[in-house]
């Protein structure tokens, strides 16, 4: 299993949560969004957490690069936790308008990270880290 094909795969994963959410929040379905919300949340953070705690440490233990992407990736992280909670609180409001405004804006920042992260970063990682023991390592932390 490669490193990209895994992590790619819950980037997949996230997209629909969102788009689920989104989608219930655009018809006035609050308590469906509020349930399909902590899903979203729940898994992009799980995300977030095995990239933080598993993958942006062994790649910068295996390439000495310390100062470079990781540290790009953990930044926008950071932006896109901000994101996640101003769109709680705008659930928490049933404001529909700020939601898929905020909503806008995540999706820009976790498209292009995603991007950066699956053209460079996981194949850098599949290039120089064990593979095997990496996927295993992040599958330990659980599901997306
Ligand atoms: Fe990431
Ligand atoms: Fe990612």
């Amino acid at each position: 299993m490669f490193i990209t094909q895994y992590l790619a795969d819950e980037h997949r994963k996230c997209d629909q949560f969102y788009a689920d959410v989104e989608k219930a929040v655009s018809e006035g379905n609050w308590e469906e969004a509020e349930r399909l919300f902590d899903l979203f949340k729940e898994k992009t953070l799980l995300h977030f957490r095995k990239e933080e705690e598993v993958l942006f440490p062994e790649f910068e233990m295996r390439t000495g690069i310390t100062m470079g992407p990781t540290q790009v990736m953990r930044f926008e992280h950071q932006q896109a936790r901000d994101l996640i909670q101003r769109l709680e609180e705008a659930l928490k409001n049933r404001n529909k308008e700020e939601f898929l405004s905020v909503g806008e804006s995540f999706m820009v920042l976790i498209q292009q990270h995603n991007m950066k992260e699956e053209q460079i970063l996981y194949p850098m990682s599949d290039q120089h880290l064990d593979r095997e023991e990496v996927v295993m390592k992040l599958s330990d932390l659980g599901e997306v």
